[in-house]
């Protein structure tokens, strides 16, 4: 079977996280928008250029750029027996046209795992936030640390504070959150796949968690 999940979440809720442990169980890829996204604004392709300001300030990037990207991603063939979708869909718009993408190779939304914490704990996380530069590994310097400050445990790549988790830009993702991508919470329970997941455990609670929603 054909297997799309999709993570859904407030910044700092965890997706990232997540998102690496159940393609690894499931032998999926990964499909992170955002990582995406800092990819191409490392290497300063057009598409880069183009997103860098929305994601600096926090704003959404344009749904045209955004669809057209994943539209490429999904033409690779490593995504032709399911994927873990994380950060896309961000809003209604993103979500129909992820439904169309699937559908037009047979595939659907199987499952959308929705992982929600206080907003305390989302501050402190990006906060603390330390990512890979090689492959956008996530680390905290106190949930999560490294085991050698400021390199990454699986590549041993430099770890890097994302420009966009500065304070004030974190309180504008979290509003964007809540205005155009938390509509999405009725959107997939109304269609009968969202499981709702308490992120405020710890990494390997909440990953158990994830665990037992897929085996039911
Ligand atoms: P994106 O990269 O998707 O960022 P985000 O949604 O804001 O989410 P984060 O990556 O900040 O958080 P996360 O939930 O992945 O948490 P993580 O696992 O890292 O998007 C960035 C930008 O790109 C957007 O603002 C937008 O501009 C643009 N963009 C992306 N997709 C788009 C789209 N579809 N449309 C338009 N624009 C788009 O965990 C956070 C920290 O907490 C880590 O340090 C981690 O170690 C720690 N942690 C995780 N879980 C726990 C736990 N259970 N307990 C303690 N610590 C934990
Ligand atoms: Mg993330």
């Amino acid at each position: 079977m054909l297997t799309y999940i999709v993570l859904l979440g407030p910044p700092g809720a965890g997706k990232g996280t997540q998102s690496k442990v159940l393609a690894s169980e499931l032998d999926v890829p990964h499909i992170s928008s955002g990582d995406i996204f800092r990819d191409n604004i490392k290497n300063d392709t057009p598409l880069g250029r183009l997103a860098h300001k929305a994601i600096s300030k926090g704003e959404l990037v344009s749904d045209d750029l955004t669809i057209a990207m994943l539209r490429e991603r999904f033409m690779q063939r490593d995504c032709a027996n399911g994927a873990i979708l994380d950060g896309f869909p961000r809003n209604p718009v993103q979500a129909e046209a992820l439904e169309e993408l699937l559908n037009s190779f047979g595939g659907q939304v199987n499952l959308v795992l929705f992982i929600t914490s206080p907003v305390k704990s989302l501050i402190e996380r990006l906060a603390g936030r330390w990512t890979c530069q090689a492959q956008g590994h996530t680390y905290h310097e106190c949930f999560n640390p490294p085991k050698e400050k400021g390199i990454c445990d699986i590549d041993g790549s430099a770890l890097y504070q994302r420009e966009d988790d500065k304070a004030e830009t974190v309180l504008n993702r979290i509003e964007i959150y809540q205005n155009q991508t938390a509509p999405l919470i009725k959107y997939y329970d109304e269609r009968g796949i969202l499981a709702r997941i308490d992120g405020v455990e710890s990494i390997e609670k909440v990953s158990a968690q994830l665990m037992s929603v897929l085996k039911c």
